[in-house]
């Protein structure tokens, strides 16, 4: 099997200045996603800190959440839970309505996705300001289920997003 431990993993983001608006720079994951040993090699780096945590799901909000989301589920031998913009999810639903730097969003959960005592990490591919992870953690309190912890490939450090989740724990691969 190959060892991917020495792998620079910040060499696979790309960063794209301007986008989507001017003054923001865009961390692009996509040649991370396009190696295969950079992309086992997250997986397996995001995971690690969990090997022990005995987590029963992992839930994630699209779209770029459920990338990292998935494998490290089967990973970790729990559920994958997805959360999603209003409308998507077929059944009945709970819903969390909260506020963005510019706007509001809104973000939806299977009623019946979780169960009340079980152990839930939230992963998503950037923590920003924490408003998407913060609403996925809002949800799951919601059922009854409980949050272990919050994992993610990138972390801004100067938007504050740790703080934000806490007391909640954050884990972050790789931090700017
Ligand atoms: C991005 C990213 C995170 C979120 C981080 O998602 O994938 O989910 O922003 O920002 P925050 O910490 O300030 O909430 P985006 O809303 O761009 O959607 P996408 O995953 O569908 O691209
Ligand atoms: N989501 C929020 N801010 C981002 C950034 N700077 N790069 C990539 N995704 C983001």
């Amino acid at each position: 099997m190959t060892d991917g431990s020495a792998l620079d993993l910040k060499s696979f983001i790309r960063d794209i200045p301007d986008f989507p608006k001017p003054g923001i720079l865009f961390r692009d994951i996509t040649p991370l996603l396009a190696s295969p040993p950079a992309f086992k090699e997250s997986i397996r780096r995001l995971c690690e800190p969990f090997a022990d945590s005995k987590v029963d799901a992992i839930v994630a909000a699209e779209a770029r959440g459920f990338i990292f989301a998935a494998p490290m589920a089967v990973q970790l031998g729990a559920a994958f839970v997805p959360v999603r913009k209003p409308g998507k999810l077929p059944f009945d639903t709970h819903s969390f309505h909260y506020e963005l730097e510019y706007g509001s969003d809104t973000l939806e959960i299977h009623v019946d996705g979780l169960k009340s005592g079980q152990r839930v990490l939230v992963v998503d591919d950037l923590l920003a300001t924490g408003g998407t992870v913060g609403a996925c953690c809002r949800l799951i309190e919601r059922t009854g289920a409980t949050v272990v912890g919050c994992a993610f490939a990138i972390e801004l450090v100067a938007l504050g997003g740790v703080k934000t989740l806490a007391p909640y724990s954050s884990f972050s691969l790789l931090k700017y």
